[in-house]
């Protein structure tokens, strides 16, 4: 059997067209119960259902030979896992949003984000001293009730920070879905994991429409 990781969410949805080009069954894949393992024995197919940030640990470990997870998580949490393709799918943008119309902060402006590495590590390559604040979730609050001026936190549709009177000033990163293989496996397994991998790799016209709908982020 394959093994392989999953994130539960939207993330699954979208990329569960490219695991049926690999054999996967996509019912026993989407099924709506609460089974986190789902195996297709005449595929030699076994998936994991996860937490977006649990699916580099399952692969680096060997609990699963491959995963999918959204880049921003890598990005947040760097693990030893080879990263053989971007999937094209669930694209977004990490950026730094503020108060729409209101001037930047005088002083040590005050960070909310789910990505406090990140943001820290931005923040600092452009010598800008800030205060981080950790948040889980609902990031986009932050600054409306005064948690925070400025919110680092994945953007699609720009909807999130509309309703919420934010508006975008700096781009941190470009975000998609990628690809992530145990290193022992992929050397070892060779013979199941690259024939995997292929099959998932998108044609060029289809890769460039992946986006809207398919986000990658670790928050799902
Ligand atoms: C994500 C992200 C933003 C929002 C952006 O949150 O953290 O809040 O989606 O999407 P948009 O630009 O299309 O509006 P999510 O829905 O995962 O929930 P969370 O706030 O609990 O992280």
């Amino acid at each position: 059997m394959l093994t392989i990781a999953l994130p539960k969410g939207r993330v699954l949805r979208a990329v569960a067209p490219l695991l049926v080009r690999a054999g996967a069954d996509a019912e026993t894949l989407l099924a709506d119960d609460r089974s986190l393992v789902r195996e297709m024995p005449a595929a030699g197919l076994r998936f994991l259902l996860l937490k977006p940030d649990d699916v580099p640990t399952y692969v680096d470990y060997g609990a699963a030979d491959l995963g999918v997870c959204g880049r921003d998580v890598l990005l947040e949490r760097p693990t030893d896992v080879y990263q053989p393709l971007d999937l094209g799918v669930g694209r977004c943008r990490m950026i730094v949003a503020g108060i729409a119309g209101r001037a930047a902060p005088t002083g040590v402006p005050r960070v909310a984000t789910k990505y406090p590495r990140c943001a820290s590590e931005y923040f600092a390559r452009r010598g800008v001293q800030v205060e981080i604040v950790h948040v889980q979730g609902s990031v986009e609050l932050a600054p409306v009730v005064g948690l925070a001026d400025l919110i680092v936190d994945l953007v699609e549709t720009g909807a999130t920070l509309a309703q919420n009177g934010l508006q975008e000033r700096e781009e941190v990163a470009r975000i998609s879905s990628v690809l992530v293989a145990n290193r022992a496996a992929y050397k070892l397994r060779q013979d199941r994991v690259r024939p995997f991998i292929e099959a998932l790799r998108q044609p060029p016209h289809l890769a460039a429409a992946g986006g809207r709908g398919e986000r990658a982020d670790a928050g799902a």
